[in-house]
């Protein structure tokens, strides 16, 4: 029962799960065009990726020509982005949004929320000002849509050289995507990307009222390796340890992640230069643990058979997937750079760990389940990368050097306060000094996505977009609780709150 319950993995995204797929900017930068977003859209339609559940493939910046007709459309290099069937004309974006399709992928693309984009730091080829899209939010995003996209990225060079207020403009965009997306008839997800300048974790989550988006929480992980240019800036680049880890600890803001509602830590750099075995599973398994957005940057004509096999690891992803959405806890570091990150999944009792040894050393592990938040002995221990139980809670195992080891912990909750709800609103929610972790079993017969708000005495208020129920089904819902006093408020015409649990770990 319980190896058969364990290997239950979804292979595609489920609700409301972080994005998934390929962006250009990584390992293209500004020489992206048309034939290059072809070719790795056919590799993640071909390797096993797509069937892991890596679906969009997004076109980052270097797209547009840095200008606008007279009816302020963005114009592009027509040889960059041809007609490729008959029909089409040559110059028009929706010719490889329709080509994405045709592999059953979807397709995003990049703006920026300022006037400039950041062309005017053009890493390769010219500098293209003035195609940023304020000015033209209603018009830019109705035309991604036409066009076809289904994910759009919206950048923060143009909004930062103004001074411009991330809260302010980003919601603005999250109102005229809703407006694109009610026109067309096509979702078109957001991505927030303002490197963390101004704390988005505070007003990320319900933007705009939006339901669902990511958001940047730092710089990116390293400048573009664009292997083709062979030019000695871009040689010159090799990733280290570092890179990866400084993405994964500016992006932990877990109260402030739910389901719908992610922070994003960088596309991925797995496989590129620098990158160790060791440190793709660190990258990995960090990323999978924070269900961070899995967006892949890398050349995927180029992945080693070793990164390939790890991008697509069932039981990794199904921890990705996880319907609660969390991020992980620190819970132990017994050694200086030995950390053991944790966090609840949506079955009672599960637990995804991530033991991530920074060391140069060798490093024996030995789990304490109570810091789990766990009683008594857990009933598993499985290895997530080999996909092998590894028995007893109780035995050591070891972990190389510069390496992670994932495991998902199967156990017993420690018992729990529980919160009775008044109509709309739950009041009192006490969270105490050690990791809090709130347990939500609802009813959302609504038909939509209904958002509940979460206010704190410590200063945080957040949202959690909670998928509709049928019938007597009942949905469940994870959040991490900030230190002190919450409330939790919600239209109790769309939403009714079963039952919320209390653990403290
Ligand atoms: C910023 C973003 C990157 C990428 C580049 C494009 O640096 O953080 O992810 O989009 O712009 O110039």
């Amino acid at each position: 029962m319980r190896l058969a319950f364990l290997l239950v993995t979804s292979a595609t995204a489920c609700f409301g799960a972080a994005p998934m797929g390929w962006n250009s900017w990584n390992s293209f930068a500004n020489i992206v065009n048309s034939q290059i977003v072809q070719q790795q859209a056919k590799a993640l339609a071909s390797n096993g990726m797509k069937e892991a559940g890596y679906e969009y493939v997004v076109i980052d910046e270097g797209w547009w020509l840095g200008k606008r007709d007279a009816a302020g459309n963005i114009l592009v290099e027509p040889k960059q982005w041809p007609a490729m069937k008959p029909g089409q004309k040559d110059g028009d974006m929706a010719n490889i949004a329709e080509y994405i399709h045709s592999l059953g992928l979807k397709a995003g693309i990049y703006t920026d929320a300022g006037r400039d984009g950041c062309s005017m730091y053009p890493d390769s080829g010219p500098k293209y000002m003035n195609t940023g899209s304020e000015g033209h939010y209603e018009q830019d995003f109705l035309q991604f849509s036409k066009w076809g996209f289904d994910y759009v990225k919206v950048d923060w060079c143009g909004g930062a050289k103004e001074n411009r207020s991330g809260a302010v403009q980003y919601a603005e965009i999250a109102r005229a995507i809703e407006r694109a997306q009610k026109i067309t008839g096509r979702p078109l997800f957001f991505s927030i990307c303002e490197w963390g300048s101004q704390n988005p974790w505070f007003w990320g989550p319900g933007v705009g009222g939006i339901e669902s988006a990511i958001w940047r929480t730092g710089g990116d992980i390293i400048p573009p390796v664009v292997e083709s240019l062979h030019d000695p800036e871009h040689e010159k680049r090799v990733i280290t340890l570092a890179n990866v880890l400084s993405s994964f600890e500016a992006g932990i803001h877990p109260e402030a992640q739910h389901t719908g509602y992610y922070n994003d830590l960088d596309m991925m750099v797995m496989g590129m230069r620098g990158m160790t075995d060791g440190m793709d599973r660190i990258h990995m398994g960090l990323w999978v643990i924070s269900s961070a957005p899995l967006m892949v940057g890398s050349d995927l004509t180029r992945l080693s058979p070793a990164t390939l096999s790890l991008l697509k690891n069932s039981e990794a992803l199904a921890i990705h997937n996880d319907t609660y959405g969390l991020q992980p806890i620190k819970v132990m570091e017994p050694v200086p750079g030995v950390q053991i990150w944790a966090k609840p999944m949506a079955v009672a009792g599960r637990r995804a760990v991530a033991v991530l040894n920074r060391t140069d050393a060798v490093a024996e592990v030995k789990i304490d389940p109570s810091k789990l938040g766990l009683t008594g002995t857990p009933r598993s221990l499985r290895d997530v990368w080999n996909g092998r139980d590894l028995g007893t809670v109780a035995a050591a195992f070891s972990v190389p050097a510069h390496d992670l080891v994932l495991l998902l912990v199967d156990g017993e909750d420690k018992k729990s306060p529980e919160y009775v709800a008044n109509q709309s609103e739950i009041t009192g929610i006490k969270a105490t000094s050690g990791p809090t972790f709130a347990r939500l079993e609802y009813t959302n017969t609504s038909g939509h996505v209904a958002v509940i708000r979460v206010k704190s005495t410590s200063g945080l208020s957040t949202s959690l977009a909670l998928a509709p129920t049928t019938g007597s089904e009942t949905g469940t819902a994870g959040l991490i609780l900030p230190h002190g006093t919450a409330d939790l408020s919600f239209d109790a015409q769309a939403v009714a709150i079963r039952n919320l649990a209390v653990y403290s770990w």
